[in-house]
């Protein structure tokens, strides 16, 4: 099992094949869905997914998905940090994350969050660490804000539009390296 990071609680593994059926458990549960997509994958298209994140670690970048585990070892989710899929960007990483529902309001989504951000500016070079969500997701927001980022512009995109607050668009946070050292050398 290759670590990636550990956090106070969390361990962050790299994701393999036989996640599939706790991957296929997150990713089906309406609720961790309800900002994400109206229509639940089924198992053939979430081992497509599992195997693109997967394909992350071939790049040797260091950057990808990772599975988070509790300290009893409970699979908690996921997280990711890797340049943005569409446009990326050299110097610039984007932060994720998708939790069971179990594990919601503990402050892990920030514990990882603010981990992955350290790391892409102390390890990975990083200049810029963004994120982004649907304007209606709170909880998503309030991890940004509260691992350091800020908020920097509203967007919209089709793919938001049959879902609950869709009408209100998406919204993307960010932090810059010397927001980053102002705010952790004080
Ligand atoms: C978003 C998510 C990662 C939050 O994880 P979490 O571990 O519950 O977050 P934390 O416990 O670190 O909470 C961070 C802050 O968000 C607040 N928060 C969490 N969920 C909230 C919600 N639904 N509404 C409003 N605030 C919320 C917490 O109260 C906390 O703020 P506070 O310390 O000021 O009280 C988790 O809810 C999740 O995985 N959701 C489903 C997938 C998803 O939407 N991912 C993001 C897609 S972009």
């Amino acid at each position: 099992m290759e670590i990636y990071l550990k956090t106070e609680r969390l361990t962050l593994r790299e994701l393999t094949a036989e996640d599939l059926p706790l991957l296929t458990e997150l990713h089906t549960d309406p609720e961790v869905m309800r900002y994400l997509e109206s229509v639940m994958p089924t198992e053939d298209e979430v081992r497509v997914h599992l195997r693109n994140m997967i394909a992350y670690y071939a790049l040797g970048q260091q950057t990808g998905y990772w599975a988070a585990l509790d300290e009893r070892g409970r699979f908690l989710g996921w997280f990711l940090l890797r340049p943005d899929k569409d446009e990326p960007r050299p110097g610039q990483l984007e932060v994720g994350y998708r939790l069971h529902r179990f594990a919601w309001g503990q402050g892990y989504g920030t514990e990882g969050t603010r981990a992955l951000v350290d790391k892409a500016f102390a390890e990975l070079g990083a200049d810029e660490v963004f994120a982004g969500t649907m304007a209606a997701n709170l909880g998503s927001r309030r991890v940004m804000e509260k691992s350091g980022l800020t908020f920097r512009r509203v967007g919209h995109g089709d793919w938001m539009r049959d879902l609950e607050g869709g009408d209100q668009g998406g919204v993307r946070y960010a932090i810059d390296r010397a927001a980053w050292s102002i705010g952790r050398n004080g």
